[in-house]
């Protein structure tokens, strides 16, 4: 997705915009709209020709209300804009599409094991990680960083999870189909198909292993600890435990790369920046949490009302669906000083990339370690990102993402 800085006075016709339309993502310019509509129309409803609809929040205030209220917002009805208006099929069986009190008990025990704590001994692994993945860029020959960091992932959540390497790349491609449907890069068919294919190969993916450890043992991964653990006093049912590797290994696949791949871009576009940013060691993590607030992998996440709601003097009404735009969130003016500029030392930086309140990202800590392996990494080793050629963007209005981003980094 273009990440650009609109002008604060550019108009926009709201009726030419299509938020849902995978292709505006690609190569249209939301942010202009997502600015637009934060000045203009903090709460606003846009009508599709087949006569469903949904709201769009794009405040930060409004978005963080929105994800938190699970009283009044259901994460049970689906919480992508691809299904909008259609059921989730994993509604109440796996925690991102489950409300409290059972989206508590399924979180407790994974949130002990994805802890900042527990991974602490996966760290010397992340950082081998990284260097693999920077190592044939760090030859000073033109790389296409985009398609390398969409392994990225895989390397430390599947493995995790516990997935043999040898399925890394097709598991990969199945998850980005899953959220890119509309991508010619990801179609195999329609988008229709494309999306029952990936989710088919994904959770007869994930059946396939559990029945298979149903006959040998568990293991000691994240399948075998999900198969084994007390979740409100009873054992998680495999429905359950598929459905929720699928939400951990999308949640860390489609997201992850595009942090990487759009502060690498930013640093590329921004030299001087980078310079600061290798030149102060300290800044290491605040650096990863602005490419963690520019780059919002996600864009959105859905919630459908429960009940009649307020919001900004317009009643939305129960049953009705409310997109919280978290790219838009993370650009307000309200919260954020100068929220276009790309600030690696920016302090505070209350950034909503991982979402808010109980969904708020499981892999949070996993995906700032693996960050932080591969940029203190990079600016270890690289002086210099050259973007070499234009940037293809992915179509989807899920995740804000680079299809391909051709650099040449050159070595220190
Ligand atoms: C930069 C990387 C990442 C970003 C930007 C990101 C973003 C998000 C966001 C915005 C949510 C909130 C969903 C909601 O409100 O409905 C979320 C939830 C979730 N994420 Fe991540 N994520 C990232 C990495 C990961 C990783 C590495 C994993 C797996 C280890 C993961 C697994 C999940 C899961 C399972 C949920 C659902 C949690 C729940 O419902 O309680 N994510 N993520």
């Amino acid at each position: 997705m273009k990440l650009s800085t609109p002008k604060p006075d550019q108009k926009v016709d709201l009726s030419r915009i299509n938020l849902l339309d995978p292709q505006f993502f690609a190569t249209g310019d939301p942010h202009e709209v997502w600015r637009y509509l934060r000045c203009n129309a903090p709460i606003y409803f846009q009508q599709l020709d087949d006569g469903r609809g949904f709201w769009s929040v794009t405040r930060y205030d409004d978005v963080c209300r929105v994800l938190k209220d699970y009283n009044t917002f259901t994460s049970q009805q689906g919480t992508m804009l691809c299904i909008l208006n259609k059921p989730d099929i994993a509604a109440g069986k796996m925690m991102a599409s489950t409300d409290p009190p059972r989206h508590t008990e399924m979180r407790k025990p994974l949130e002990r094991i994805l802890s900042a704590g527990a991974l602490q001994s996966h760290l010397p692994g992340l950082r081998r990680v990284a260097a693999d993945l920077l190592a044939p860029g760090l030859s000073g020959d033109l790389w296409d960083f985009a398609q390398a960091a969409l392994m990225f992932p895989m390397a430390f959540t599947g493995a995790l999870i516990g997935i043999p390497e040898s399925d890394w790349k097709h598991l990969a491609r199945q998850t980005t189909m899953s959220i890119a449907c509309d991508d010619p890069e990801f179609m195999e068919g329609s988008p229709e198909e494309t999306l029952r294919l990936a989710h088919h190969e994904l959770l007869a993916y994930f059946a396939c292993e559990i029945a298979r450890r149903r006959r040998t043992g568990s293991g000691d991964d994240l399948i075998g600890q999900m198969m084994d653990m007390d979740v409100g006093g009873n054992r998680l049912t495999n429905e359950e435990i598929i459905f929720n590797c699928y939400g951990l290994l999308l949640g860390a696949n489609v997201t992850t790369p595009q942090a990487a791949s759009v502060t690498v871009l930013a640093m590329a576009e921004n030299p001087d920046e980078y310079g600061r940013w290798a030149s102060r060691p300290e800044l290491l993590a605040s650096g990863i949490e602005e490419g963690l607030r520019w780059s919002s992998p996600v864009n959105h996440f859905m919630r459908y009302a429960v009940r009649d709601i307020e919001i900004h003097g317009v009643m939305i009404r129960r049953g009705e669906a409310v997109v919280a735009w978290i790219g838009s969130a993370n650009r307000d003016e309200q919260v954020f000083d100068n929220p276009y500029q790309f600030d690696v030392g920016r302090h505070p930086n209350r950034h909503v990339a991982f979402g808010f309140g109980p969904h708020f990202c499981i892999g949070a800590s996993l995906a700032r370690y693996a960050l932080r392996a591969l940029f203190s990494e990079l600016l270890r080793c690289v002086e210099r990102i050259e973007l070499v050629g234009p940037v293809a963007h992915l179509a989807s209005n899920f995740v804000a993402g680079i299809n391909h981003m051709t650099v040449r980094m050159i070595p220190r």
